[in-house]
């Protein structure tokens, strides 16, 4: 099958030959139709995630149909049309247990802990607690990106940050997370501030909902002070840099809500979190990561109900070969880069 390569880290990105996956016991393989380029897969091509083993190819962001059933699959069939939360949950650890497959001990996640989806073909574990069928007025490029842009930023707003009509909420980072996070929000009933370094990103922010936006090369939380009368209720980080983790912090409201959503490998610095002000004002500083399968109900009913709608985040369609392109300058463009041919 041909797949994206890379045999260094932040070395050449090539579209080269290799095995096609053979689906593991209770997996599946997927035959990929859309793959979309998330920031998480660059922080895997620069070598930010400890198993991440080389050669490797990335993506996790996916949607497609199954190709190939392994033993002991119930729920699932050649052909199906599926889509795949990122974190690919075990099913049985203590975390699944209780439901929390987001955080799975267990967990692994294609174009991560193996081969990924900017491929024909991926292999998928433990079909039957991972896998979700994409309902069929959803088109797979569409699709894909609730493989993790949109599922995470429906967590992060919703479950973790815990929204509510008329918050003021807080956007730092406007890409394929942020502009999903601004949707989602706005279709909350919440009052959304869109914070982004480049124009064409804060463009979008404004079409999918966002009330004001603001340049992040400015005083942030200053603006978002004057902006709300005292600042965000909640507050995301969905880049993952020192200066929007505190800028998100420090927006904050007494008693707000920050969630980080951007990753922050070590090797790119820690942010400087005001914890005087967390004790202060009694913020909350809370972590998400990714969303469940069996969280993907209560977000395809508002789709299909047409109060949610990615469809306008994908912006680009692009081949395989344009990927690694695309992957090394991910966030450039505004919106959702999506592979759709191979
Ligand atoms: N926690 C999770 O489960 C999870 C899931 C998906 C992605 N992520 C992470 O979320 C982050 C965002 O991913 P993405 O694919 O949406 O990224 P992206 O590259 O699409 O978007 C990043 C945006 O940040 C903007 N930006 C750059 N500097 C800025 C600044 N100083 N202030 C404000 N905005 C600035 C860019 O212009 C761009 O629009 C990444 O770290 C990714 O790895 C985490
Ligand atoms: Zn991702
Ligand atoms: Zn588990």
């Amino acid at each position: 099958m041909r797949a994206l390569v890379f045999d260094s880290f932040g070395g050449p990105l090539e579209v080269r030959e290799v095995a096609a996956p053979e689906p593991p016991q209770g997996g599946v393989v997927v035959r990929v139709a859309a793959s979309g380029i998330c920031r998480s897969d660059w922080h895997a091509w620069q070598g930010h995630d400890p198993d991440v083993v080389l050669p490797h190819v990335p993506g996790h962001e996916l949607a497609g149909t199954v190709a190939a059933v392994g033993a002991g699959v119930q729920r699932w069939a050649v052909g199906d049309r599926v889509t795949v939360p990122f974190v690919n949950a075990c099913g049985v650890c203590a975390q699944c247990a209780e439901g929390q497959h987001q955080v799975c001990a267990r967990q692994t996640q294609p174009g991560f802990t193996h081969w990924g989806s900017l491929a024909e073909y991926v292999s998928l574990e433990a079909a039957d607690v991972n896998l979700v069928a994409v309902p069929e007025e959803l088109d797979l490029a569409t699709a894909a990106a609730l493989g993790c842009r949109y599922a995470t930023a429906f967590r992060a707003v919703v479950q973790v940050g815990r929204v509510r009509a008329g918050d003021w909420v807080a956007v730092h980072g406007c890409g394929g997370v942020g502009l999903s996070a601004v949707q989602i929000a706005a279709a909350a009933g919440a009052r959304v501030i869109g914070v982004d370094v480049a124009a064409g990103a804060l463009a979008l922010a404004r079409d999918l909902g966002a009330e004001h936006t603001l340049d992040g090369s400015g005083d942030v939380p200053a603006a978002i002070a004057q902006l709300t009368g005292g600042g965000a209720h909640l507050s995301l980080d969905s880049l993952g840099a020192a200066v929007t983790c505190t800028n998100s912090v420090r927006s904050l409201r007494p008693r707000g809500r920050h969630v980080q959503v951007g990753l922050l490998p070590p090797a790119q610095g820690r942010p400087e979190v005001p914890m005087d002000r967390v004790i202060a004002l009694e913020l909350q500083v809370l972590g998400s990561h990714g969303m469940a399968a069996h969280a993907y109900p209560a977000m395809l009913g508002l789709i299909a109900a047409g109060r949610l709608d990615p469809r306008p985040l994908i912006t680009r369609r692009i081949s395989l070969d344009d990927a690694a392109a695309a992957l090394a300058d991910v966030g450039s463009q505004p919106g959702i880069a999506v592979v759709t041919s191979f």
